[in-house]
């Protein structure tokens, strides 16, 4: 019944060529349930207490965040705040973390997520970060894996829609972001129209590897095109960098259209140890741009804001032999570099065929200067030079490509809806399999690196329809995880996600797990207002701001009465858990906060601020269920009227009373 009414359903979705373009055709077997075998689902059980074989780190799409999901499994283990707040864990809410959501446009709360990229050794991801694009706002921030948290974010300028991001160089000296919507750089009120003579495209390179000093290390200036995705060459091609761009019509209205006449479009390969030379000859020059970069202070454990005024700027036409123009058929998405280095996989969204440029014959038509004139500056390399075969009848509408380490590719297909196996040198087709529905970007963990451990394939597919129950209008996001260890592609399992699932990127679990941290060392917190033991607790005043220096432990605030506070005061609680044992974690909420709560990690210190409104007595409380009396984890504070006489207290020992209430009384008398 189920399976009839999906073809049934199918057939409705497929029907007209323009529909084609928005939505892939289904391509139901009838057989959806028999695929799911006893066999499929004991390659996906992880028996209860067992782990999962790899960390998987989804792209939470427009959730902002990102999600770390267990292989094979594809259970849920944690999402890591990233752009967007957090109300979970009070992420980009409570004070020690908003200034990692500042920019140049203020702070801003939200962006759209794409590609998660692992830091890499050698070619190979190594554990130690993760990085991720904001698309909306362009920007690059880096997750440390020892605590899956967000440490930094760095700011983009002269961009808009940082989409070719954040792809890393083999030793992650270097991640880029390239810029999807061209503008006017410096950004400047002309007319749209003006496209073709104001509009710039820029490629970033950013320096990565050291943590907490992101930076642009050089931007190169390109023609005004929709640059789309990039991969580092590697082996043979390391120090070059690969860019897809469309729009090499450069029109700036009706682009479903517009921009999808020519032929071909452009892969800009760029030579950046080149570029590296050039700046350090003085040919960039000095733009002035504003942007800002926020990291997490290590010792302190709060985030810190700085403003950047310039970057170097790089002309193609001042450093000739760091771009050139690849053609490429049609439009095209992704550009993805083969294990070896040697091949240039594009993905043209329009195009009939799956393109293969070579990375050899590249370097023999720039020696024998085998150009089709030049745009910009940049040469454009003859297509029948520099081409390695094409992947004929693959299906339809090509976008990304990984690699198993066996010498096949696997592209995905949105119009056609599959996933298409084929032999790299021989470009034959050898297998194919449908995804449901309208696969995206496809995942093998180490599927762009030089060693891909080739065992599974995730599916990033963009429609779920009918794969679960409904859930109103809006389903839930489409994951599907496929063997590829045989000859054939098995789908062994259908999970949904959180946000669209972009892409995402996979590591052996044993890479990360053991050196993953189980808790801050209370004797070393740097931050200013930590709270070290109970005894240190207490309130004082400075001006109308009021500071709670607290302390949460199974299964107490210290203190958990205050009072003397008034309407018209800022009240700051700056709460630490002094608990040195894993997992073990408090959180704290007061009536009427208008942030969110408070989640503390133990040996952690998180502010909240709060504007009490109104006159009375307001509870606060653990949201976190810590132990046996987690209920009676909880306090009051007293809001009195302006100007009231209520002396300002906190139950505090009555030593740690005397010591914090006299600064306390200090700062009152200057009211
Ligand atoms: Cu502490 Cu619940």
């Amino acid at each position: 019944m189920q399976s009839s009414l999906r073809r049934v359903f199918a057939g409705t979705f497929c029907i007209g060529a323009a529909a084609l373009l928005i939505h892939a055709c289904s391509r139901p077997s009838g057989k959806a349930s028999s695929v799911l075998t006893g066999d499929a689902a004991s390659k996906v059980y992880v028996a209860p207490g067992s782990y999962d074989e790899f960390y998987s780190f989804l792209s939470g799409g427009f959730s902002g965040q990102v999600a770390v999901y267990g292989l094979p499994s594809g259970r849920l283990l944690k999402v890591i705040p990233v752009f967007s707040q957090n109300a979970e864990n009070g992420w980009g809410y409570n004070e020690e973390t908003k200034p990692m959501l500042q920019t140049t446009f203020g702070f801003i709360p939200w962006d759209d997520t794409h590609h998660t990229e692992l830091s890499m050794t050698d070619g190979v991801p190594d554990g130690r970060w993760l990085f991720i694009n904001g698309n909306n706002t362009p920007r690059i921030a880096r997750i440390d894996l020892t605590r899956f948290e967000t440490d930094e974010i760095l700011q983009i300028p002269n961009a808009a829609g940082g989409h070719a991001s954040p792809f890393t160089t083999p030793d992650t000296k270097y991640v880029v972001s390239a810029t999807r919507f061209s503008v006017p750089v410096p950004n400047t009120d002309v007319p749209i129209e003006s496209y073709k003579q104001n509009f710039k495209g820029t490629l970033s390179f950013i320096k990565a590897n050291v943590p907490g000093k992101m930076d642009i290390a050089f931007q190169i200036l390109m023609p005004g095109y929709n640059y789309d995705l990039g991969h580092a060459g590697k082996g043979p091609s390391d120090g070059w960098f690969f860019f897809t761009s469309y729009n090499s019509e450069q029109a700036n209205e009706k682009l479903e259209s517009n921009a999808s006449q020519n032929d071909k479009d452009y892969i800009a390969a760029v030579n950046y140890a080149l570029a590296e030379k050039c700046v350090a000859d003085g040919k960039a020059k000095a733009f002035p741009s504003q942007y800002v970069h926020n990291w997490m202070d290590e010792a302190s454990r709060s985030a810190k804001t700085e403003m950047k005024t310039s970057v170097k700027m790089l002309d193609p036409r001042d450093c000739p032999g760091m771009v050139y123009y690849l053609p490429t058929p049609k439009s095209p998405h992704g550009v993805d570099i083969d294990p070896t280095g040697e091949y240039i996989v594009a993905g043209g969204k329009l195009a009939s065929v799956i393109p293969v440029h070579s990375f050899t014959k590249m370097q023999k038509a720039i020696q024998n200067k085998a150009f089709d004139g030049e745009l910009s500056g940049i040469p454009i390399l003859k297509y029948a030079e520099v081409m390695a075969g094409e992947v004929q009848k693959p299906g339809l509408g090509p976008l990304h490509t990984e690699f198993d380490g066996k010498g096949y590719a696997y592209t995905s297909m949105f119009i056609s809806s599959e996933v298409v196996k084929w032999k790299l040198g021989t470009w034959e087709v050898v297998d194919r399999v449908p995804t449901y529905y309208s696969i995206g970007h496809l995942m093998i963990p180490g599927g762009d690196s030089k060693k891909p451990w080739g065992k599974y394939l995730v599916a990033m597919n963009k429609i779920t329809k009918d794969r679960y129950l409904p859930t109103g209008p809006e389903m839930a996001q489409s994951a599907q995880l496929f063997d590829i260890s045989g000859d054939k592609m098995k789908l062994l399992l259908d999970f949904p996600t959180i946000g669209e699932p972009h892409y995402a990127q996979a590591i052996p679990a044993s890479m990360i797990r053991d050196k993953s941290i189980k808790f801050y060392e209370l004797a070393k917190s740097g931050s200013p207002h930590v709270t070290k033991s109970e005894a240190a607790g207490g309130i004082r005043r400075d001006g109308n701001k009021v500071h709670v220096n607290m302390i949460a432990i199974r299964s107490h605030f210290a203190p958990d009465n205050l009072e003397g506070v008034m309407v018209g005061d800022t009240v700051l609680f700056h709460v630490t858990n002094i608990e040195q044992d894993w997992d073990i974690l408090h959180g704290f909420a007061v009536l009427g906060a208008e942030n969110s709560e408070l989640i503390l990690n133990p040996g952690e210190t998180r502010t909240l601020k709060w504007v009490p409104k109104t006159a009375g007595v307001y509870p606060f409380y653990c949201t976190d269920f810590c132990s046996a009396l987690h209920q009676e984890m909880s306090g009051y504070i007293r809001v009195s009227a302006p100007g009231s006489s209520v002396k300002l207290s906190a139950n505090t020992s009555p030593k740690a009373k005397a010591q914090l209430t006299a600064p306390a009384q200090k700062g009152e008398s200057g009211r």
